[in-house]
């Protein structure tokens, strides 16, 4: 490491550097908490006045919603000396000393990317830098702003830094430009911001290497990337793998129903080289599903990679063929449908593209009378989100002459589920969760692509 970056250090760790996280969702929201916890100064803007009062409140969303509440990761926030500042005005910053800017904006609207939020707060954040600089020391160095949105990689090229510019700022000289992308999956304790790798990288190597030095702060593990575009093309190329390897799972369940597909892959998963995807009722979440579109975006156009456009084009009416290759039979005569989840992950309040909803509009278009229940929302947000009425679980669920278990959400692996199953039920079951309960021999069980 050198001088420079250990100095950079040094004043991050003093609090003489602070930290301003740009929106204040899952993502910044978490950024904050562990900066916060691992003694960093932080400053948090957002849009959302309600977003703000959390933060101030010492309520982190995604610290919240993780169920069973992690202990480890989880100190008593409204005690602990986490020295957090949150407000909507983001000109505040200006006077609270913020060397590192954390863009943590959504880069979607519904399933495309985009850059809107990113666009809005990239001015601000030059002014942020601009007034600082010209008011304060320079010691520690050039200021950074670091995406930690999923982008577009070359949205750096063309948005961030031209921003930079007519700022009037100097690359190399005043600011540092980096991607740091998120992995998180905020369900359970295994895959957090401190466990995951993470990739860093910046406009040069002195900025990568003080981003990893930064990040290391937080991060058991970094790796650096060659600079800030491989790091962002990362983060789009690991999700597009995945897309591409539940795909080819869920286009084996539909074309092979007469095998167990979910048994077969497995078994091949037992080779040392193969990850283990399960066939399931679809592609739900924040990262998955779009992935492939920043992926096309970045190769310029979808006949620049067709491969990944056909996945797309397969996945879009997904859901339809499996019901009309498998479902449809199964659930003949049974029209009362109990969904067990509207989260696509388990134990988080995240319910983005959830496979529940393509599962709830084809049975209500195919007859049938679906209710939901999951223990992450009301009835009233169940209603207003997925256009169908509640159930309390477990006791209403003998009222359902077929129950779909699209989330294994953990009331579900804990409750005994058999005594509340109607009989001659059918159950679907997304990815296996309750194969090893007995159920009464009048009752269907049924695991996607277990045949
Ligand atoms: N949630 C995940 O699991 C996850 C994982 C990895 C990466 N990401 C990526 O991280 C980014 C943020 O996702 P998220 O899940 O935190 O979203 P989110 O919706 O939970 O939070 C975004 C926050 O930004 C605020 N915001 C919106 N526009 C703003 C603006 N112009 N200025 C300031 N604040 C603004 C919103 O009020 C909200 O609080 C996205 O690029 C997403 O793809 C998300």
């Amino acid at each position: 490491m050198t001088a420079a970056t250990r100095q950079f250090l040094a004043a991050i760790r003093s609090g003489r550097i602070g930290v301003g996280i740009w929106g204040c969702g899952h993502i910044g929201a978490s950024a904050l908490f562990h900066l916060a916890v691992a003694g960093v100064r932080c400053f948090g803007y957002d849009v959302s006045p309600e977003r703000v009062r959390a933060i101030a409140e010492g309520r982190f969303l995604t610290t919240e919603v993780t169920h069973p509440a992690p202990p480890a990761v989880t100190p008593d926030t409204t005690t602990a000396p986490l020295r957090i500042h949150a407000s909507t005005d983001w000109r505040q910053m200006v006077d609270h000393r913020i060397g590192l800017h954390l863009v943590c904006v959504p880069t979607d609207r519904g399933r495309d990317p985009s850059a809107a939020a990113l666009q809005e707060v990239l001015p601000h954040i030059c002014a942020v830098i601009k007034e600082g600089r010209a008011g304060q020391r320079q010691a520690d160095g050039p200021s950074f702003i670091v995406i930690e949105s999923t982008i577009v990689p070359s949205w750096l090229d063309s948005l961030v830094l031209p921003t930079v510019r007519e700022s009037g700022l100097t690359l190399g000289d005043d600011v540092h430009v980096g991607a740091a992308p998120r992995r998180d999956w905020f369900s359970g304790e295994t895959h957090t911001l401190r466990t995951l790798p993470r990739i860093v990288g910046g406009t040069s190597p002195e900025a990568t290497e003080r981003l990893a030095a930064f990040y290391s702060l937080i991060c058991n593990t970094v790796c650096p990337a060659r600079d800030a575009r491989h790091a962002a093309l990362t983060k789009v190329v690991e999700n597009a793998l995945r897309y591409h390897g539940i795909t080819f799972a869920n286009a084996l369940a539909v074309a092979l129903p007469h095998y167990d597909t979910a048994h077969v892959l497995e078994l091949a998963s037992t080779k040392w080289n193969i990850p283990y995807y399960h066939p399931s009722l679809g592609i739900g979440g924040h990262c998955i599903p779009l992935a492939p579109r920043y992926l096309i975006s970045e190769a310029g156009g979808p006949e620049r990679i067709e491969l990944v456009q056909q996945a797309l084009d397969f996945n879009a009416g997904y859901f339809e063929r499996l019901y009309l290759t498998r479902l449809k039979t199964l659930l003949s005569g049974h029209k009362r449908v109990g969904v067990l989840g509207l989260a696509y992950t388990p134990d988080a309040r995240m319910e983005k593209l959830s496979p529940a909803y393509s599962v709830i509009e084809t049975l209500k278009e195919a007859g049938c009378c679906v209710q939901l229940h999951d223990p992450y929302y009301s009835c009233q947000e169940i209603k207003a989100l997925a256009g169908v009425e509640g159930f309390n679980f477990p006791q209403d669920l003998p009222n359902f002459d077929a129950v779909v278990l699209v989330t294994a959400h953990a009331p579900y692996l804990n409750e005994d589920i058999a005594c509340h199953i109607a009989p001659h039920a059918v159950i679907i079951d997304n990815f296996g969760t309750w194969r090893h309960r007995t159920f009464p021999e009048s009752v269907t069980y049924y695991e996607i692509g277990a045949g």
